[in-house]
């Protein structure tokens, strides 16, 4: 959904630059149309299905990014008690909601049951118990499905593999039909599922099936066991397109792989974040300043790693386009971010053309984790969001002010 017509970038049918101009940068822009489309693909890979596609709404928690996918009925992948009010307050249907996480609080379990969310994955067996005692107090029974670490290490960076031996996530393979047998002793609980999530940013299927046939056998084994695993629910992890040469596995190709391990009767969840809103979010960024410094040439922008941590962290890849075609020759550029720190950066050594001041820079396919886990470092106000559907450009997250800075401090 971004393009060049003529000599400007455009997404949807919005100037990019003219973006800039009205709203001010650096600043977050998605393709609506984008993520209706991403959402459809699923949609229409589960369709002889029966299920729920839940959106990873810690991939891009703007209320009004997940109130597209509401409206679209989606459900949704939480993990946090303020994730689950986010939903609700944008009007998820409750019963399609699912909460993972390795550490939720009394607290956060209560409003979660409170507010009649279709499922915990849960990934202890003192979460169980904590999760037991308070639906018991509650009176009411608390749907769950384990979370089982399936023991698998897909290709992707270290920091984002979840299904390997020996990380913090899920109940171990091996404890996994005792943490069933458990389950069915306690009085507030009622199994529907088995979860599994190995990891993001994954580029094939293999490892998604590898993992599915070891799910396969703990279902088998539990439901001998008198125990009924209605849902597979098997998390998100599909990988996009950052860089030009990777080639990327449809929704359809994984799902109908995973469906064909269990059998005909099984309802299915699947959780999708980057996939659904990686490719239709960017950042746009305006060049400050440029430096030669020890032979490298640095483009200073106005967007910095609070407002983009993925290359920091990950060393993450994400092209960088001018918004204006130019016939200005191409340098070896490092793109940095004004905080003071070495390690901020947007892209290093790419081939950029050398452009100047006031110039703006689309950094492409940062819709997941991109404002999702943004911060306020450096004392840098939150930045705003917009929304592009057709013609149309809407503010959907005013930028946040000095004031907003302080605004929970007491001095
Ligand atoms: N389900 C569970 C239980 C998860 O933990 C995650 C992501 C997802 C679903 C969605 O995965 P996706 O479809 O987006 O791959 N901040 C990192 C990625 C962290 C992934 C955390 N879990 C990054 O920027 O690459």
């Amino acid at each position: 959904m971004i393009e060049f017509r003529k000599n400007d970038l455009y997404i949807e049918n919005v100037k990019l630059s003219d973006i800039a101009k009205e709203y001010g940068t650096s600043i977050y822009v998605y393709s609506k149309q984008r993520i209706v489309n991403n959402f459809e693909n699923y949609k229409k890979a589960m369709s002889l299905k029966d299920g729920l596609i839940c959106f990873a709404c810690k991939t891009n928690s703007s209320g009004a990014i997940l109130k597209i996918l509401a409206d679209l009925g989606a459900g949704a992948d939480t993990t946090s008690g303020g994730e689950i009010y986010r939903c609700l307050k944008v009007g998820f249907n409750p019963s399609k909601i699912v909460y993972a996480g390795v550490g939720k609080s009394a607290e956060e379990i209560e409003y979660a049951l409170k507010s009649k969310i279709f499922m915990f994955n849960v990934e202890s067996f003192e979460e169980l118990d904590v999760i037991d005692k308070i639906a018991g107090n509650l009176k009411i029974k608390a749907n769950i499905a384990f979370r089982i670490n399936p023991h698998v290490n897909p290709d992707t960076h270290s920091y984002i593999v979840t299904g390997k031996k020996g990380t913090k996530f899920g109940i171990p393979y091996e404890d996994a039909v005792k943490a069933y047998l458990t389950a069915k002793r306690k009085k507030n609980i009622s199994v529907v599922g088995i979860h599994f999530h190995i990891g993001s940013q994954i580029l094939e299927v293999k490892p998604f099936v590898v993992a599915a046939k070891k799910i396969k056998k703990i279902v088998d084994e539990v439901e001998r066991n008198g125990m009924q695993i209605s849902y597979i629910d098997c998390g998100g992890g599909l990988g996009i397109k950052y860089e030009k040469h990777e080639k990327v596995p449809s929704p359809k190709c994984l799902m109908s792989e995973i469906f064909s391990v269990f059998d005909k009767n099984k309802k299915f969840i699947f959780e999708p974040g980057r996939s659904i809103i990686g490719n239709a979010g960017h950042l746009l960024a305006k060049v400050l300043y440029r430096k030669m410094s020890g032979g490298k040439n640095f483009l200073i922008t106005d967007a910095g790693m609070n407002d983009l941590i993925r290359p920091t962290l990950y060393d993450a890849y994400h092209e960088i386009v001018p918004v204006k075609k130019t016939n200005v020759k191409k340098v070896g550029s490092n793109v940095v971010g004004p905080i003071c720190e070495s390690g901020d950066f947007i892209g290093k050594d790419r081939m950029l053309p050398t452009i100047g001041q006031d110039k703006y820079l689309l950094v492409t396919c940062t819709g997941a984790y991109g404002a999702a886990m943004a911060s306020e470092y450096n004392s840098r106000p939150l930045l705003a969001e917009v929304l592009v559907d057709g013609k149309q450009a809407k503010l959907i997250r005013k930028r946040a002010s000095y004031e907003d800075l302080m605004l929970n401090e007491i001095l």
